[in-house]
């Protein structure tokens, strides 16, 4: 996975107006802050060095996270339109980007912000990047809790945001985010044991409401994954130079965990099961740890079951199965 040819570019020419000392300082400060909110909620202030080293760093990775879940929507339901988008606490419009490349038909879109400064980096991506549609968005700036209810858009997105908000808060956003969504709500949070636990529970809020989970579950019962484990999935994306400067790394891609949900206002088919963990393949048997209608399952496929075998060589952590 890469990012636009034009956003990378854009964010190239951003982040050479900056001196790289600080940026990588920033980028620094941007990964103890996002380690120490595994396990303690906090505000993070976010300085013009901190933006910047967000958009080279974690936008991304926030990017890659939401492409993949927008990809899998849109390949279980193929043939709903997309044709406005609202997303909340949309940083630089991370989420924004990553649905123009799925559902190209999408020509309004709302952005709600809290931070001028984002606000800001964001339009000048898009700016640059010549993206039209982005930079003549609806860019609001307001605390999401603020604005009372939304206007009706078909997909409604919160990525990597409402672990950011108190409890009480989120599901406010979600009640209200819900009465928006003409087609499907999608919220994304870090694949940690913290961020799954907001999905698992606004997972159980949205079918309260009446939503139709279409994935990554099979099902529409309690969330089957132990307490102290978490359901979250990984997407490869490629680093640029800059990224691997700013993080100390020498590899030339990284993964980016991240749980997710994605609940339709339609009764759509869901999938019958899903691949929660690496599969483990030995020459002659594939192990699958699956979620299915009948809970958490592993399976063993052996090279003499003929029908499933071939499926199995290639079945990947976050597929559907069979
Ligand atoms: C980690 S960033 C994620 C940005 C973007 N959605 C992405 O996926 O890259 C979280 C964003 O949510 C915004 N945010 C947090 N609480 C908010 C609120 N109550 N109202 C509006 N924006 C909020 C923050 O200002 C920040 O820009």
């Amino acid at each position: 996975m890469q990012l636009p040819a034009q956003l990378a570019h854009a964010i190239e020419l951003e982040t050479a107006q900056h001196n790289l000392r600080s940026l990588t300082q920033a980028a620094t400060e941007l990964s103890k802050n996002y380690r120490s909110q595994r396990s303690a909620r906090g505000v993070f202030r976010a300085t013009a060095a901190h933006r910047l080293a967000y958009v080279a760093v974690r936008m991304p990775a926030t990017f890659a996270a939401a492409h993949a879940v927008f990809t899998e929507m849109r390949r279980l339901m193929p043939d709903k339109r997309i044709t406005s988008l609202l997303d909340l606490g949309a940083g630089p419009g991370t989420a924004g980007w990553a649905a123009l490349e799925v559902f190209d038909e999408v020509q309004e879109i709302t952005l709600v912000e809290q931070d001028e400064g984002w606000i800001q980096t964001g339009q000048s991506l898009a700016r640059t990047a010549e993206n039209v549609r982005l930079a003549q968005a609806d860019w609001v700036h307001a605390q999401v809790r603020a604005v009372a209810s939304f206007q009706a858009h078909d997909l409604v997105v919160s990525s990597y945001a409402l672990g950011e908000m108190a409890p009480q808060v989120a599901r406010e956003i979600v009640h209200a985010a819900w009465a928006a969504a003409r087609t499907a709500i999608v919220i994304i949070e870090p694949g940690t044991l913290r961020g799954f636990e907001v999905i698992r529970w606004l997972r159980a809020e949205l079918i309260a409401l009446g939503g139709y989970v279409l994935a990554p579950c099979p099902h529409q019962d309690d969330c089957p994954m132990p307490i102290d484990d978490w359901c979250h999935f990984a997407q490869r994306f490629a680093r640029t130079s800059l990224h691997r400067r700013l993080k100390f790394g020498t590899l030339g891609y990284e993964d980016e965990k991240f749980s997710y949900i994605v609940v339709s206002k339609h009764l759509d088919k869901p999938v019958n099961a899903r691949v929660v963990r690496h599969p483990l393949r030995h020459a002659g048997h594939t192990r699958m740890r699956l979620c299915t209608g009948d809970g958490l399952q592993t399976i063993t496929v052996t090279r003499s079951d003929n029908e499933h075998w071939q499926r199995a060589r290639k079945i990947a952590w976050g597929d559907q199965w069979p």
